[in-house]
């Protein structure tokens, strides 16, 4: 039976889903932790310009790729590098990215699955009687990262339902499920802003955000933000490109790539405005791992009223937003498997979920320091951080983070840029766009600025520079 190409049904269709990849770990646990690190108002700033120059031109960069092209990664590189020079080797910038796919779901689907049992703690009640306990919350987090049995169950549960939605495929599946959890998690998010503006803190987290102070940027600093303007946008890997090729002739790339950026840098600075606010008001000292997030801010609702609803809420929506984007990864990989090799979608999708999870089991097993020395400890547990290269999970995340999303990006951005042509890429932006006045500034960027930025990062990697 010929298999019928999937189709976003429309504008919003596609704008949902890749904001539902865009938006996830990275936004609600990553952006909030680093900005604090670099602190807050210079790094923000610095960010927000990574998004706009490098990050929403690379995005439709790889939008229009796919969309052109009309095929899983690898197929794309191929067809529109065909009589073009280095044919034969541009493919190889898809099969980084399907591999970057596999990688990156192994690791974050281990840390996706610890907000479903967290929900269910928060819903029980067990959260709060933790809560209360001297140093309650840290032990359990402890005892449940340093047990491979529940590391390996949750992060099933949370392939599984991944797998769920991809199996249905792009309208059925990922669309529908983008409409429904977008539109909560976005909800959910200014329900917990509003909660945090009639907090003590909020003024001086606002401060810290948006009061740039240039004398405390670091070198590191600059180097980080533009390094996590793709991790965020999901971009270097691949998944705006597939999700490109499902995109309509007459829906417009710049407007959706402008759009979806502004919707997950939004997403960002809210997050920081929730924890801030909550750090500022409660005076918590800051652990500097992402055991904040499991276990510093469970501390912190049970010290406000409704602390079991706002945290069952508060991981429901991390639950969401992470959901939203391990289905675009698994999505990668499989339009591999359903365009290349030619296989059904449910065939393709469940053999490549397995494999990832096969795979992921060592991440799984990694995190609570099991094949590392001594006890598991809060120190060497990070969570998409680059500093920890310890245990298998932190070594995929370096790997993913510091070198196959940047190099991924560089060479998107030198294919869209220089193989391409000015008119293949100009007709491209502007069908279902019409006139694009900004497209010498696009082009530009794609050629000049975004592969300088990049290969800044590269280069700084490979001096061992930390961007940290
Ligand atoms: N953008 C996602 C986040 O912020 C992570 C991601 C990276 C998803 C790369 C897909 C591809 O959490």
């Amino acid at each position: 039976m010929e298999q019928q190409r999937g189709q976003w049904s429309g504008r919003l269709g596609f704008i949902l889903a890749a904001a539902g990849s865009a938006v996830g770990l990275g936004n609600l646990w990553k952006f909030p932790y680093i900005a604090w690190e670099n602190n807050g108002g210079a790094f923000v700033l610095v960010y927000i310009i990574a998004v706009a120059i490098v990050g929403i031109p690379i995005m439709m960069a790889e939008t229009l790729l796919g969309r052109r092209g009309k095929r899983d990664p690898i197929g794309t590189f191929r067809a529109l590098a065909a009589g073009k020079r280095g044919a034969r080797l541009w493919p190889g910038v898809g099969v980084l990215g399907v591999i970057t796919g596999v990688i990156i779901l192994s690791y974050y689907s281990v840390i996706a699955g610890w907000t479903l049992r967290y929900i269910g703690m928060a819903i029980s009640g067990h959260l709060g009687e933790l809560a209360r306990q001297p140093d309650g919350l840290s032990g359990f987090f402890l005892g449940f990262i340093g047990s491979g049995d529940q590391q390996v169950l949750w992060t099933f549960c949370f392939m599984a339902a991944t797998t769920l939605v991809v199996v249905f495929g792009v309208q059925n599946g990922i669309e529908r499920a983008a409409r429904i959890l977008m539109p909560v998690l976005f909800s959910l998010l200014v329900v917990l802003v509003i909660y945090a503006m009639t907090m003590a803190g909020f003024g001086k987290a606002m401060a810290f955000i948006f009061r740039p102070n240039f004398g405390e940027l670091t070198r590191g600093g600059v180097l980080e933000a533009v390094g996590h303007s793709f991790f965020t946008l999901s971009l270097g890997m691949g998944v705006m490109l597939t999700y490109g090729s499902y995109m309509r002739k007459q829906d417009s790339i710049p407007r959706a790539a402008v759009t979806i950026s502004i919707l997950d840098t939004v997403i960002a600075i809210m997050a920081c405005m929730i924890m801030y606010s909550i750090i500022f008001s409660y005076d918590m000292p800051v652990a500097k791992s992402s055991a904040i997030l499991f276990t510093t801010l469970p501390a912190v609702f049970f010290q406000m009223p409704g602390g079991a609803l706002i945290s069952a809420l508060f991981y429901l929506l991390v639950a969401f937003a992470a959901l939203t984007s391990t289905i675009s990864l698994l999505e990668v990989v499989s339009s591999y498997a359903i365009d290349e090799l030619g296989w059904q979608r449910r065939k393709a999708t469940l053999t490549v979920a397995a494999a990832i999870f096969a795979f992921g089991i060592l991440s799984a097993l990694s995190v609570g320091g099991s094949d590392a020395p001594g006890n598991p400890t809060l120190s060497h547990i990070n969570i998409i951080g680059r500093e920890s290269t310890e245990g298998f999970f932190g070594t995929m995340d370096y790997l993913a983070s510091n070198w196959c999303l940047p190099v991924g990006g560089f060479l998107i951005a030198l294919f869209t840029g220089w193989a391409l042509t000015r008119r293949e890429t100009q007709e491209e932006l502007e069908e279902g766009h019409g006139l694009m006045r900004f497209f010498p500034l696009w082009r530009f960027l794609i050629k000049f600025a975004a592969p300088a930025a990049v290969g800044a990062i590269i280069v700084s990697v490979i001096l061992g520079a930390e961007y940290q």
